[in-house]
């Protein structure tokens, strides 16, 4: 079911150019094969080990706590996506990225507010998540949106090794 896409918390929306992009969250009867193909080939163009279409496709159909959102331009084209769990009170973020193209115009930012916005909707209070240490681009994401670093996995990622982040918000239900 389509969300509007009107800031999820009040604020203004953080879009630059036309109207009408929008976040939907993907369903496993209408998860569409185009859809599906988006998020792999944007997967692969973002990170050096990225979800398979197998990972996938089996998060959609047998997790009761896997939610995938799109973020759609106007004519449909997949410009973003979030993959998460929420998990009891905890929203776990495991993948988000941005076609390159339309980067550093608050895609991710809007993206993410409609996410913790449905998830605390669905009784979650705190998020989580992990990220390279050298990806500061993600990290000023998330720092502008109320995370701060709460501990360090050593060596935890690989394609290359580099340690992780662990992130975590508090009180999802107020604005950063
Ligand atoms: C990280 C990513 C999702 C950000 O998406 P985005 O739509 O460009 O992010 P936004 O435009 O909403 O940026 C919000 C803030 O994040 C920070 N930020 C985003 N990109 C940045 C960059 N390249 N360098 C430094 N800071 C950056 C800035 O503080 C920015 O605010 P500003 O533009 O007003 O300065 C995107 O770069 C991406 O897809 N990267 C590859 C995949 C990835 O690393 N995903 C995250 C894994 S946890």
């Amino acid at each position: 079911m389509p969300v509007p896409f009107n800031g999820a918390d009040g604020m203004p929306a953080p879009l630059r150019g036309p109207g009408g992009m929008r976040v939907e969250r993907l369903h496993d009867a209408s998860a569409a094969a185009g859809d599906i193909d988006a998020i792999v080939e944007l997967e692969a163009e973002s990170f050096t080990n990225p979800w398979s279409r197998e990972t996938l496709v089996w998060e959609l159909q047998n997790s009761d706590v896997t939610r995938i959102y799109l973020l759609r331009a106007d004519g449909g084209a997949v410009l973003a996506f979030c993959i998460c769990w929420v998990i009891f009170d905890e929203l776990h973020i495991n993948t988000l990225a941005v076609k390159p193209a339309a980067r550093r115009g608050g895609l991710a930012t809007a993206l993410l507010r409609e996410v913790m916005a449905e998830s605390a909707a669905a009784g979650a209070t705190k998020a989580t998540l992990e990220v390279r240490a050298s990806n500061t681009a993600a990290l000023g994401l998330y720092t502008r949106l109320g995370f701060h670093v709460a501990a360090t996995r050593p060596g935890y990622y690989t394609k290359p090794e580099e340690d992780a982040l662990i992130l975590w918000r508090e009180r999802l239900d107020t604005s950063p």
